[in-house]
């Protein structure tokens, strides 16, 4: 039989015959698994005629058929995913702990609309379901690309899974041309408990839980173990669409429903926060029966041309937010209590725990903020926990709230041993010896060690290569850390530089470290190179400068533009007066704080001269603000001043920004538009004697139509 002879016996004749049975047996094979759900022969004989017919093509080139089973799309690709840009970025949302924080919620939404509370305003409650966010895209009704949520702005493409879910038609009817529908892949408990034995029999590592299953299993590079996971998905949003479905959130989900996705049936609409309160708690009763997780209530707001005016913020959708369930608890005994130096050479005090299980995952630290949090104090020196301190041997309660670090709840202090000490916070940094210092109104003691004390250099290299700054492809902390330790990388500007140190010449070296072989290598020289093209609001979030977060590297990267007009303004603002220092302040979403650690951080010496050192090494993208087709004020200064009448200043602001515009609080120079409601006083005077355009509500409306 053709099967059993070695492919190297092959004359060609036989091989011509070996590949069409391989071909008809593969196509046979996929059409049962695929099509059928109905597997007519093992993965292990699946892969067996694979290889086998991959050998022959390799023997024989010339041979390969036209429909050669290698070819085929959807077959298991051999290395990660690629990425995919996502046409609208995939947002997260804000959360709501307390009925209060729902009834702000509505307030907020309210005032940026201006809303008055005797208005209807309506909204939908539904699950929030606790599973990883897809990006479906169907052109003229087919199915052409599935992405995970990834950074929000780029994912995986995951295609080729995602057509394996029953609940995902891989084509609908009667859909407009460009069709992005979202929601939740998630894995029912029962499953995951199968999923899970079955994992432990076949000794392969258990799943923490459903979560992780689905993402582990959605995730595979091998379509058909996905295929094998029981997944589904319920559509709760939508992408890019070429069409509007509805003119409401509920509309949407009809639409989407009648077009064959799954929907949440517990979807409702309400006309006010106690209508959401009483929906979550129905949902809440319901939840241990509902066979799925869910970890909260989703409430958004119902019409979506409420929904464009309320806009986003940075990473947050203004119109919905979810409301969480509380946390599970669990008792537990610290075991130590340890500091931990942060970039900022913040000494943070961690609990090691006893593990201990809390809502599925285990738990073994938990953070313990600061000195007057261990003590029984908050930083006004009022007491939490009734004063009660926290030491070494004490049994405590935990929590986990969303993804976020455990917490200690309380602490159990009938169960606490005799003779037990007080914990005493350390005067000195643990890793260097440098003096820790707490400033007079400060939470925090810090390390006075700077660039000398070897846990800041670590901790300032991990946010140096996060996914939100430089995100380089296999340089995460592990490795950072790795390289630090071995005095390959100290500084920022030294992962530039690797590739001439050690890459070209020696790259012997790397492949000497632990888990680094000559593929890999080279795939992280490749991904250092590509990381010197840096888009500015990366670098400046990348640089670790204190209270500058992601959401305020991008104001000043649209602010500025270019790295050297923003590094000139920072030089230029040292001594924090003069212009520059000015505009610096008067950036909408700057305070002082945050404006002098940006001099002081762009004045320290040793500081200026890595900084140098590593730009040297990049070429920075400029940030243009989003540039809006059609806009009349896409990169002009504004300002508002005085009461607005048709809008809220806030809907104004972010409305002006949506266009391109740079809202500012100070009228100055370089001000453009200066938009003068009644009562403007101050700032309109300035804009006249300063020449600015004055306009008034309406002709700003008129202006921007
Ligand atoms: S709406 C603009 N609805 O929660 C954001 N999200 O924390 C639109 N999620 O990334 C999201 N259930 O993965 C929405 N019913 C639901 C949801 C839901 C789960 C996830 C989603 C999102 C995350 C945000």
């Amino acid at each position: 039989m053709a099967e059993k002879t070695e492919v190297k016996s092959l004359d060609e004749q036989q091989a011509i015959v070996e590949l069409k049975r391989l071909a008809k047996a593969m196509a046979q094979a996929d059409v049962a698994y695929h099509q059928n759900d109905a597997p007519e022969i093992s993965d292990a004989e699946y892969d067996a005629l694979k290889s086998r017919n991959a050998e022959i093509e390799t023997l024989f080139p010339t041979l390969k058929r036209r429909d050669s089973p290698s070819d085929k799309v959807g077959a298991p690709v051999s290395s990660g995913f690629s990425k995919v840009k996502h046409a609208v970025a995939m947002m997260s949302l804000g959360n709501a702990f307390t009925d209060d924080d729902v009834a702000e919620f509505d307030t907020r939404i309210r005032k940026f609309l201006n809303i008055a509370d005797d208005q209807p305003l309506e909204y939908t409650a539904e699950p929030k379901i606790d599973g990883l966010s897809l990006s479906l895209r169907y052109e003229d009704g087919l199915l052409v690309q599935a992405a995970t949520r990834g950074d929000g702005e780029f994912g995986e493409n995951v295609t080729a899974n995602a057509l394996t879910l029953s609940d995902i038609p891989a084509s609908i009817i009667s859909a407009p041309d460009i069709l992005e529908v979202r929601g939740e892949v998630y894995m029912s408990r029962a499953d995951f408990a199968a999923l899970n034995d079955t994992q432990i029999l076949n000794d392969a590592k258990p799943f923490a839980n459903p979560r992780n299953a689905a993402a582990g299993s959605l995730r595979q590079l091998d379509s058909k173990i996905t295929k094998s996971r029981p997944l589904h998905f319920f559509a709760y949003a939508l992408g890019e669409v070429s069409e509007d479905l509805s003119d409401t959130q509920s509309g949407i989900i009809d639409r989407l429903s009648h077009l064959g996705f799954s929907t949440n049936l517990l979807m409702r609409r309400c006309s006010n926060p106690s209508e959401l309160i009483e929906h979550y708690s129905k949902i809440e009763r319901g939840r241990a029966t509902l066979g799925y997780d869910i970890d909260g209530v989703v409430y958004k707001v119902d019409n979506l041309a409420l929904q464009t005016r309320l806009g986003f913020r940075t990473n947050t959708p203004r119109w919905a937010i979810a409301h969480k369930f509380p946390a599970e608890l669990a008792q537990t005994i610290v075991e130590d209590i340890e500091i931990q130096v942060g970039r900022t050479g913040a000494l943070s005090p961690v609990a090691r725990l006893k593990p201990v299980t809390v809502g599925g995952v285990v738990v073994s630290n938990a953070t313990l903020h600061n000195e007057d949090y261990i003590a029984g104090r908050d930083s006004f020196g009022n007491l939490i926990r009734e004063g009660r301190d926290i030491r070494k041997g004490d049994w405590v309660t935990v929590y986990r709230a969303g993804d976020v670090i455990p917490k200690i709840k309380d602490v159990d202090v009938s169960r606490r041993k005799e003779g037990s000490q007080r914990y005493e916070f350390p005067s000195v940094c643990p890793e260097c010896g440098s003096d820790a210092i707490r400033e007079e109104g400060e939470a925090v003691a810090r390390c006075t060690g700077g660039l000398i004390c070897p846990a800041q250099a670590v901790e300032k290299l991990k946010h140096f290569v996060s996914r939100a700054a430089f995100d380089i492809d296999g340089l995460g902390a592990k490795q950072v850390e790795t390289f630090y330790l071995d005095g390959w990388v100290k500084a920022p500007a030294d992962i530039f530089s690797l590739y001439q140190r050690i890459g070209s010449g020696n790259i012997q070296q790397l492949k000497n470290f632990e888990g680094w072989g000559a593929k890999s290598a080279q795939k992280l020289f490749d991904a250092i190179k590509t990381k010197q093209q840096i888009p500015l609001n990366r670098l400046i979030f990348a640089l670790g400068i204190r209270h500058v977060g992601e959401s305020t590297a991008m104001t000043l990267a649209r602010h500025y533009g270019t790295w050297d007009t923003f590094n000139a303004a920072m030089e230029n603002a040292g001594d924090q007066r003069g212009s520059e220092w000015e505009t610096l302040n008067a950036i909408d979403g700057v305070g002082g704080v945050m404006a002098a650690a940006l001099v002081d951080y762009f004045h320290e010496v040793k500081t200026r001269a890595a900084l140098e050192d590593l730009v040297k090494h990049l070429s920075v993208i400029d940030v243009a603000a989003p540039i809006v087709e059609g806009s009349t004020v896409g990169g002009k200064v504004v300002v508002f001043t005085g009461t607005l009448e048709k809008m809220t200043r806030a809907e104004a602001k972010a409305n002006a920004e949506a266009l391109g515009a740079k809202v500012s609080g100070s009228v100055s120079a370089k001000t453009d538009i200066v938009v003068a409601g009644p009562g403007a006083g101050s700032k309109r005077k300035k804009a006249e004697e300063l020449g600015v355009k004055v306009l008034s509500e309406d002709e700003w409306l008129a202006l921007i139509g």
